[in-house]
């Protein structure tokens, strides 16, 4: 038999493998409940505005509540003939309360109505990433806190640069999910918006309220362009892309956790319960939970990459290529959201193997920056200096010893402005400490720094 939704116009039924093909009940149905958020808030606008009877209304939000719990239930059989989550419910509805389930949809066409889920969907998901990520954040800034003082090596070209504290690693961590949670924040206010009213593309002739939709609903405001409104997806986009620069971020420090566990490094102990063994080899702990992570990077940015091509030179108004849609958004909130309780379970478990990352500290002429800018102080030109302290970490190399291994008789061939006091810098204690200034690596600094963050987390 043809479509009960569109039957009236059909000589045939539906062709058996395009039903299957064109719908999208096997992954939409799990807007269920922002469905049915939007239909009560939707039926009871039209009673508000004499569209619906009061009456009607009540039956119709009584009945889709009572549909909402079957499908909690698990007893809603969901069927591919009535292709979406849309018109599953409706036709539950109908089931349920007979002919006014009929009304629900008066005013309304399932292209706004997919556009308003959607949005319901993606700003409970942004809560919760935000919160996830807030989670992640006090995990790093407490980390931080109990690792100022640890010194580790910091890079550039991954090769051995100037000493730095674990505690201002992991607070640079931290600043990039800072600015992941803004983005998010940012993007909730373009997501926070009602396409509802928009209908197929034009409008509606019911004199209906979307002001009034949108607060019983949450939104900030209706959107001002009912073809615009079926039709836009920008706002998916920017919240793949918002989630496409969090797995960017999660992947750098995925990469320097995994780094950081092997033998060679071993500047980190990861607890076992985030790795797993080898099934061949005995001695093995594999650091999965970041690996993975890492690899998972891969799919978000694929997501994006869908949806920026699924939208490119779609005509106005709703194109039914937009149900292709959902997976990449499901797909990008489903890794994003796994990837980040990960880190914030994992991070309060790392130890620090605080002798090794010292050693590794003092090694690679770390403080050879120290020992120029000291000359600097005692006069020298900062080029001039940086030639001395060259030749001196030639002439180390050779010896096979660290600066301040060297003796001072062997330090002065280099320059005689060099005195005793010298090996106060070559120390990387007191190459971090000399680097006291706002935003610099000090533990003073990194302290403070930790105090302003959880002041400014606490105010979330
Ligand atoms: N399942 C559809 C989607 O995901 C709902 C809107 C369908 N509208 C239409 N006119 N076919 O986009």
């Amino acid at each position: 038999q043809t479509n009960s939704s569109w039957g009236g116009r059909f000589a045939e039924a539906t062709d058996a493998f395009v039903a299957e093909f064109t719908a999208s009940i096997g992954f939409d149905q799990r807007l269920y409940r922002h469905d049915i958020q939007g239909s009560i808030a939707h039926a009871t606008m039209l009673a508000e505005c004499a569209v619906l009877t009061v009456a009607e209304k009540d039956t119709i939000v009584q009945g889709l509540l009572a549909v909402q719990a079957d499908i909690e239930a698990g007893t809603l059989v969901w069927s591919v003939a009535l292709e979406d989550v849309h018109m599953n419910i409706e036709a539950a509805l109908t089931d349920k309360i007979g002919t006014v389930g009929k009304k629900l949809h008066t005013g309304r066409s399932r292209n706004d109505q997919i556009a308003t889920d959607i949005r319901l969907y993606l700003r409970d998901a942004i809560d919760h990433l935000n919160g996830e990520l807030t989670r992640l954040q006090h995990a790093l800034i407490d980390l931080a806190g109990a690792e100022a003082d640890t010194i580790m090596p910091g890079f550039t070209h991954l090769q051995t640069a100037q000493p730095v504290t674990f505690g201002h690693h992991l607070l640079a961590w931290n600043e990039m999910l800072q600015r992941d949670y803004e983005r998010m924040i940012d993007c909730r206010k373009r997501v926070n918006i009602l396409p509802l009213g928009a209908a197929a593309l034009a409008g509606t002739t019911y004199p209906i309220d979307r002001a009034r939709t949108a607060e019983l609903l949450g939104f900030d405001r209706a959107s001002e362009n009912s073809l615009d409104s079926v039709s836009d997806r920008d706002f998916a986009i920017e919240f793949n892309h918002d989630g496409a620069l969090i797995m960017m971020h999660l992947s750098r420090m995925s990469e320097e956790l995994v780094l950081w566990a092997s033998a060679q490094f071993n500047f980190i102990d990861l607890p076992d319960r985030f790795c797993t063994g080898s099934s061949i080899m005995p001695q093995k702990k594999n650091p999965d939970v970041p690996e993975l992570v890492r690899g998972k990077t891969g799919r978000v940015y694929g997501n994006l990459f869908s949806l920026l091509t699924l939208m490119k030179s779609q005509p106005l108004a709703y194109n039914k290529d937009n149900q292709e849609d959902k997976e990449p958004i499901f797909d990008t909130i489903d890794t994003v959201a796994g990837c980040l309780r990960a880190f914030a379970d994992m991070i309060p478990h790392i130890e620090a193997q605080r002798e090794q990352m010292h050693t590794a500290a003092a090694g690679g002429y770390s403080t050879a920056t120290d020992l120029a800018d000291y000359l600097v102080k005692r006069g020298l030109p900062f080029r001039d200096a940086h030639e001395v302290v060259g030749a001196s970490v030639a002439f180390g190399i050779v010896e096979r010893k660290d600066l301040s291994e060297l003796s001072l008789e062997q330090l002065q061939q280099f320059s005689s402005l060099i005195e005793a006091d010298v090996f106060e810098v070559l120390t990387v204690e007191g190459s971090v400490a000399a680097r006291d200034h706002f935003g610099g690596t000090a533990p003073n600094q990194v302290r403070a720094a930790c105090l302003r963050a959880q002041v400014f987390l606490a105010q979330r």
